[in-house]
């Protein structure tokens, strides 16, 4: 055993999971990652024991928080395809509503540790104004984005009647990968435009699908709120500070506040890589947004951090490109 502080890292084998357990562990913490790698890489937990488990599985938490004592948590574990969780409900529910109930109540056996919860602005659903805050009404339009209200609304009677303190990031776009290369993002399948429109790049890979050309927006695509995924780890560690010393529980949103549409992520892309992505046009997808770009006043207020310094695009595809062909040349290998 170490004498480091331990963080319990639920999905730390996952794609910000792994990121933030590196951050982490460059400011002197042990993350212990918790994932049955359902979604998740052994290769991508390099930083602290990985300890196979299911949120799901009460005895198995129970026994890892027992060994490690984690003086925190933080919750990244969960599903999270949109389209899939209209489909499949069941599975979202029981995933990402379930297992975090059953990983509060660890918690909370275990002396109320505090938490650092992944939730989404798909809590918002397709808001009508934009930049949104915090106050913007959270009216989901899929399962999956309900499954992460509920779960701040688990959080937020938890912390009345039991005193469980949690914070909850709700994120904008995550993107990009590690400076080092060392870990990136790895979804099978993968949904996210940037990994896409990098694989699209690939004249033997599947077009990229540019879904919705004719939204009230400048070019006609749909704009997003790209944050870079080592500008996210780093917020992760300003929430579990201000938790660990004392801070009360918030709700704050994890965007830059400055939107990009598809068309300009695909034209930065190929500026930063010298090649073309192969695309076509789709119609747009049911219940997708036009606009979904934060107010990031909170995160400056709440947390300290100002989304002003954090990468802009083309750090943001740069890392992800590298980390692409670290990829591409791993697996043919
Ligand atoms: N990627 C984004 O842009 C984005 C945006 C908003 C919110 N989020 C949320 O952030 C979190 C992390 O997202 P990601 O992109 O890193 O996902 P990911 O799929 O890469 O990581 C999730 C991890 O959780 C693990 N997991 C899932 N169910 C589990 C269970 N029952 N028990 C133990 N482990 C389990 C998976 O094996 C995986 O390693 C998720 O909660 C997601 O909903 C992500």
């Amino acid at each position: 055993m170490t004498d480091k502080a331990a963080v319990l890292v639920t999905g730390g084998a996952g794609y910000i999971g792994s990121h933030t357990c590196k951050a982490l562990a460059q400011v002197g913490y042990l993350p212990v990652t918790y994932d049955n790698l359902i979604g998740g890489h052994n290769w991508a937990v390099r930083w602290g024991p990985l300890e196979e488990g299911d949120i799901l599985n009460p005895g198995r938490l129970n026994e890892v928080i027992g060994t490690y004592l984690p003086v925190a948590a933080i919750h990244f574990a969960a599903f999270a395809y949109v389209g899939e969780s209209v489909a499949n409900p069941a599975k979202y529910y029981h995933n990402n509503i379930c297992g975090s109930l059953s990983l509060l109540d660890a918690l909370r056996r275990h002396g109320n540790i505090p938490l650092v919860f992944s939730s989404s602005c798909a809590t918002y659903g397709a808001p009508d104004t934009c930049p949104i805050g915090e106050s913007t009404r959270q009216v989901p339009i899929n399962p999956y984005g309900f499954t992460k209200l509920a779960v701040e609304r688990m959080l937020s009677d938890y912390h009345a009647a039991y005193g469980l303190r949690a914070v909850a990031l709700r994120y904008f776009n995550a993107a990009g990968a590690d400076r080092d290369s060392e870990i990136g993002e790895r979804h099978e399948p993968e949904t996210h435009l940037i990994p896409q429109a990098l694989k699209a790049m690939d004249e033997d890979a599947e077009a990229l699908a540019v879904f919705g050309t004719d939204f009230p927006t400048p070019d006609g695509t749909a704009i997003r709120d790209y944050v870079h995924v080592e500008d996210l780890a780093a917020v992760h560690l300003a929430a579990m500070t201000r938790l660990l010393a004392g801070g009360t529980s918030d709700c704050v949103n994890v965007g830059t506040g400055k939107g990009a549409s598809v068309r300009e992520v695909i034209a930065v892309a190929e500026r930063v890589t010298g090649r073309s992505v192969y695309r076509f046009n789709a119609p747009r997808r049911a219940g997708d947004p036009p606009k979904l770009v934060s107010d990031p006043s909170r995160l400056k207020t709440a947390l300290g951090m100002d989304p002003a310094l954090f990468m802009g695009l083309e750090a943001i595809i740069a890392s992800a490109w590298r980390w692409h062909t670290r990829l591409v040349e791993r697996e043919a290998a």
